[in-house]
C-alpha cells in the first residue's frame, strides 16, 4: 500500500500559528516514527533509550498487518479501509480502538502508519492538558500523518473540543491573548489520520466518538492464536519452544499478548538457568508458578482482589472504591486491568449493587462454603 506524502497548501492563505506554538510541542510527542532515512536515524536514537524490557515488546511487535495475529475480524476490515483509501489517494479516516491494555491498540495504531506509508505521532491524553499542546502537535502535521492519542478518554474538556474541528474540518479556532484583547485565528490543519486508542470506550464523549469514521473493538486472544504469538516472538528473540511449552504460556497469559510476550521472557530466563535452555511445558509450568502465575493465569493482584472480596466483604456486592481501598490499589488499576478479564472468566460478577465473586472463583481458590467466614484457602 502507498499514499502520496504531500504538503496541501493552507486554505486560509497566510495565516500561520506563531512558530513558537507550532515548535512547542512540550515535550507531548512519545515516540515519533517515519519512512524517512532521517527519521529512522532519529526511530533508533528514542529506541535506544528505553528501557531494555520495553525495547523487548517494541522489537517483538509485529510492522504490518500481514504479520498481526488475532483480531481477525479488525484486521480485515482495517486492510479493506487502508488498501481503498490509498488508492484513492487519500488519507484515511479517523479510526478509534477500544479494549483492554496489552491486545494490540498501539501495535495497530503504527501498522496503520506503516501500510499507509506515513510518519506517526505518538501522544496520550494525559500529556495534552492545554489547548496548546495539541494546536502544536496538530499544526505539525503533513498531509495523511497519523496522530496517536493513547488513553484518549483522559483528555481535559478544552482539548477535546479543541479536536472536534481539527478531526471534522481540519481546522483549529485558536484564541491568543487575554480577555478584551484576546482574538481567534482560524487556522487551516492539513488532511491528518487521528487514531484513537482508550481502555473506556464509555467514558468518551458522544462528539468525539461520533467524529471517527471507524470503531474497532479489540478482545481477548484465543489461546490458540495466543500459542502462535508465544512461537513467533520465540523465533525472534531465538529462543527453543516446542509445542506443548508454547501452550503452557498462552494459556497462562490472560489472553494478552503483551503478557504472553513477558512470560517468555520470564520462562526463557528460567530454562537457561535451571534447564539447557529449551522451554517446555514443565519448565513453562515450574518457571510461572514461581513467577506467581496460576493455572489460570491469575497472578497475585487477582488473587488479592478475588480474596478479599471473599473474606473482607462475604463474596461481595462491593464497591470498586471499597475494593481498591482495602487493599491499597488504585481503582482505574482495577476497572481498567484486573476485571475486565476477570469478568471475561466469570470470575467476578457487576451487580448494581457491586461486583460479587462467582462460583468459578471460589472453587478456583479453593473457597468451599460461600457464608462461611472461617474459609479455608488452599492455594
Ligand atoms: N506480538 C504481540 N502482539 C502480536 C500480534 N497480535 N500478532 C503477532 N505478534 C504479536
Amino acid at each position: 500500500m502507498s499514499f502520496p506524502r504531500r504538503r496541501e497548501s493552507r486554505g486560509k492563505a497566510g495565516r500561520e500559528i506563531p512558530d513558537s506554538i507550532r515548535n512547542d510541542t512540550g515535550g507531548k510527542m512519545a515516540r515519533e516514527r517515519s519512512v524517512s532515512s532521517e527519521d529512522q536515524q532519529q526511530e533508533e536514537i528514542v529506541a535506544k533509550s528505553e528501557a531494555p524490557e520495553e525495547q523487548f515488546a517494541w522489537n517483538l511487535r509485529p510492522q504490518k498487518l500481514s504479520e498481526y495475529i488475532g483480531q481477525s475480524d479488525v484486521v480485515e476490515s482495517l486492510q479493506v479501509a487502508l488498501t481503498a483509501a490509498a488508492n484513492r489517494g487519500e488519507p484515511a479516516e479517523h479510526i478509534l480502538l477500544h479494549g483492554p491494555p496489552g491486545l494490540g491498540k498501539t501495535t495497530l495504531a503504527h501498522i496503520i502508519a506503516t501500510e499507509m506509508q506515513t510518519r506517526i505521532t505518538h501522544t496520550a491524553g494525559p500529556a495534552l492538558e492545554k489547548p496548546v499542546d495539541i494546536v502544536g502537535i496538530l499544526s505539525n502535521l503533513d498531509t495523511g500523518e497519523v496522530l496517536f492519542i493513547d488513553e484518549i478518554h483522559r483528555l481535559s474538556r478544552t482539548v477535546e473540543e479543541y479536536l472536534y474541528s481539527a478531526m471534522e474540518d481540519f481546522e483549529v479556532n485558536f484564541i491568543y491573548g487575554k480577555g478584551a484583547y484576546a482574538k481567534t485565528l482560524p487556522y487551516q490543519l492539513r488532511h491528518f489520520t487521528l487514531v484513537g486508542a482508550t481502555t473506556r470506550a464509555g467514558m468518551l464523549s458522544a462528539p468525539l466518538r461520533d467524529r471517527f469514521g471507524m470503531v474497532y473493538h479489540l478482545d481477548y486472544y484465543s489461546p490458540e492464536e495466543l500459542t502462535r504469538v508465544v512461537k513467533r516472538s520465540a523465533g525472534i528473540l531465538g529462543v527453543e519452544v516446542d509445542d506443548e511449552g508454547a501452550q503452557e504460556i498462552a494459556r497462562r497469559s490472560r489472553g494478552t499478548p503483551r503478557i504472553a510476550n513477558r512470560l517468555l521472557r520470564r520462562v526463557r530466563d528460567y530454562a537457561q538457568v535451571n534447564a539447557d535452555g529449551k522451554v517446555t511445558q514443565k519448565i513453562a509450568d515450574e518457571a510461572l508458578t514461581k513467577e506467581g502465575v496460576d493455572a489460570a493465569g491469575l497472578d497475585r493482584l487477582d488473587r488479592q482482589y478475588l480474596a478479599t472480596i471473599l473474606e473482607n466483604y462475604k463474596g461481595g456486592p462491593v464497591g470498586v472504591e471499597a475494593l481498591a481501598a482495602t487493599i491499597n490499589e488504585e481503582t482505574n488499576t482495577l476497572v481498567d486491568v484486573v476485571e475486565p478479564y476477570l469478568l471475561k472468566m466469570g470470575f467476578v460478577i457487576r451487580t448494581p449493587s457491586g461486583r460479587k465473586v462467582g462460583e468459578v472463583a471460589r472453587s478456583h481458590l479453593g473457597y468451599t462454603s460461600p457464608d462461611s467466614d472461617a474459609q479455608q484457602r488452599l492455594l
